[in-house]
């Protein structure tokens, strides 16, 4: 990794609010916001449209060794594009929340995202959200956080994202057991699993506006990062 380069570093599970925390965070640096899950979403989509049993963790690897893709800075964040499309809401859907932590369980899957994840430092400062960031990809980086937030929080969260984005009407308790479902496979996973890492700063955002949240990686930061 280029030394000059800062990494805020940004895990907790499902729905804590780490993508709107940490793309505010990186508009307000001028830091390039970084959403690792969209790879894990990106590699599942291309599984379930290559037909690929996604129960089968050579099958995922093989299909995701394939899968090409390109990194473009839009909106003070980093863009993936497959094949020239930008994904958009096709990661977003019920189908792959339900496969994207299977299929992140695969060791070559996450081999391959965490060398892709520690390139895109070529393209300056970074704020990276996901599940192993603070613990596995960038263990080292002076300001990683782990942001949790209740269970039902979560639920009610991720539920009003999805109707909003019209990705999906399902009650909050639907939302709620497929974010508990994934947590439980993420949290116990054999490589990599989602743990509050030693030395991390834990933000539970249940009681907290996401203004609050903000101010407190913010304020958090090594001298000299804001
Ligand atoms: O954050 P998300 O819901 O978009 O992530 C999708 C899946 O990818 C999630 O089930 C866990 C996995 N993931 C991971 O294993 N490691 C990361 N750094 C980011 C996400």
């Amino acid at each position: 990794m280029n030394d000059n380069v800062r990494v805020i570093a940004i895990d907790g599970p499902s729905g804590a609010g780490k993508s709107s925390v940490s793309r505010i965070v990186g508009e307000r640096l001028g830091y390039l916001h970084v959403d690792s899950g969209a790879l894990y979403r990106i590699m599942s989509w291309q599984c379930l449209e290559n037909k690929v049993d996604t129960s089968s963790p050579s099958d995922v690897a093989a299909c995701a060794e394939k899968v090409e893709v390109e990194f473009r800075v839009e909106n003070g964040a980093i863009a993936y594009y497959v094949n020239g499309e930008a994904p958009g809401n096709k990661i977003r859907t019920p189908e792959i929340n339900a496969v994207a932590s299977p299929v992140a369980t695969v060791k070559e899957v996450r081999d391959k995202i965490t060398s892709i994840l520690r390139s895109l430092t070529r393209f300056g400062n970074l704020v990276i959200e996901g599940r192993d960031i603070t613990s596995a990809v960038f263990p080292d980086s002076p300001a990683r956080f782990y942001l949790t937030a209740s269970a039902e929080a979560r639920a009610m969260r991720r539920r009003k994202e999805e109707v909003e984005k019209g990705i999906a009407n399902q009650s909050v308790e639907a939302v709620k057991a497929s974010l508990l479902a994934r947590d439980k496979i993420d949290s116990s996973r054999k490589h990599a699993p989602l743990v509050k890492a030693d030395g991390v700063i834990e933000i539970d955002s249940t009681e907290l506006t996401l203004e609050e949240v903000v101010e407190s990686v913010i304020n958090s930061l090594p001298d000299g990062w804001k």
